[in-house]
């Protein structure tokens, strides 16, 4: 009985070591330092996805607030324009999910974001949803909270007089044409991208873009070739394009690195990335498992709901502790 014992542990042992060391020659450890570090990249990467949308609305005031007195590295966003030629900060195509557009403007609920003026999607409550669906992390706070503008979103990330670092999603950019410069020249007046030869004093690079649209990465490469691009890539491209071709083009679009769905994160993709010299940013990855499984598989950083939890996984101090941090929002 005994011996049988022994016979398992001891099989459990050589199969984990063998497993290890195929997921090393797979994926070497380490080997996305180099280009995180060409990219001026933090090495591993904490990127608050939507904010720290776990604990609040996503995309609001509260969330970037939270992640930022967290300390993440990045806060991320997707980017939209309104009908009137505003860039808002917003996930969806439509309103219907996490607003009450049916309730301010019923029969338009499923209508294109960019059919809405600035002044219309002000008058939309954006954290209501956020309390009826979570009544656990629920703020009273929370219920009265609009939709931002990218110029908002800045102000937040700029209150403390320094830049902190956004990392921007173009969503959908097919449909707002010349989003792209809109956004550069944004950028530029905030001072997130220095004009002309001017350098920006940040120890990190202070905006990455991000788009699953190679074409829309293209573009940002030939008008603002110095901010790092990641390529976000789904199932339906790799089913549709293969990893070679997505690999190709992160390559002649200058991208940093790739941006996969979590259930792409095998060392196999990892380690491929890592030897085109692209970093790896994981979406959306929520749970520690989930963190240390694929951070095992290569990942160098990961977009999180948790960016309290993930700074933990990396032992990455919080700026303030995070119960504070709750406990000053009503
Ligand atoms: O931008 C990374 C990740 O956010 C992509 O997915 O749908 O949350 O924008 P999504
Ligand atoms: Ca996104």
């Amino acid at each position: 009985m005994v011996r049988n014992i022994g016979i398992v542990i001891v099989s459990i042992i050589i199969i984990a070591i063998v497993l290890d060391a195929v997921v090393s020659i797979l994926s070497r450890p380490q080997a996305g330092r180099k280009a995180c570090q060409a990219a001026n990249i933090p090495y591993k990467t904490v990127i608050a996805h939507r904010g720290a949308s776990y604990w609040a609305p996503e995309e609001t005031y509260f969330s970037y607030n939270i992640a930022k007195n967290v300390g993440a590295d990045y806060l991320e966003m997707d980017v939209q324009r309104t009908k009137d030629d505003v860039i808002i900060v917003f996930h969806d195509d439509t309103l219907n999910r996490i607003t009450n557009v049916a309730e301010v403007f019923p029969g338009r609920e499923n209508d294109a974001i960019n059919t809405f003026t600035i002044a219309e999607l002000k008058m939309l409550d954006v954290g209501k949803w956020f309390n009826t669906s979570f009544p656990q992390r629920s703020r009273h706070s929370y219920s009265e909270t609009q939709i931002l503008t990218l110029d908002e979103v800045i102000d937040i990330a700029t209150s403390d007089n320094g830049l902190y670092p956004l990392y921007i999603e173009t969503k959908s950019p097919k449909n707002f044409p010349g989003i792209e410069e809109q956004l550069v020249q944004i950028l530029q007046t905030r001072g997130y991208i220095a004009e002309n030869e001017n350098k920006i004093n940040a120890p990190y690079a202070p905006v990455l873009f991000q788009s699953f649209e190679i074409e829309s990465l293209l573009l940002l490469q030939k008008i603002a070739p110095q901010v790092p691009r990641i390529y976000l890539i789904d199932e339906d491209m790799v089913n549709q394009k293969g990893w070679d071709s997505l690999i190709a083009e992160a390559k002649q679009a200058q991208c940093a690195g790739i941006g996969p769905s979590g259930y792409l994160g095998w060392p196999w993709i990892t380690g491929k990335a890592h030897r085109n010299g692209l970093l790896v940013h994981i979406y959306t990855v929520n749970k520690k498992w989930q963190y240390r499984l694929l951070d095992w598989f290569g990942a160098d950083g990961f977009f999180t709901d948790r960016c309290e939890l993930l700074m933990e996984f990396y032992v990455k101090p919080h700026k303030e502790p995070f119960k504070e941090i709750l406990s000053h929002i009503d």
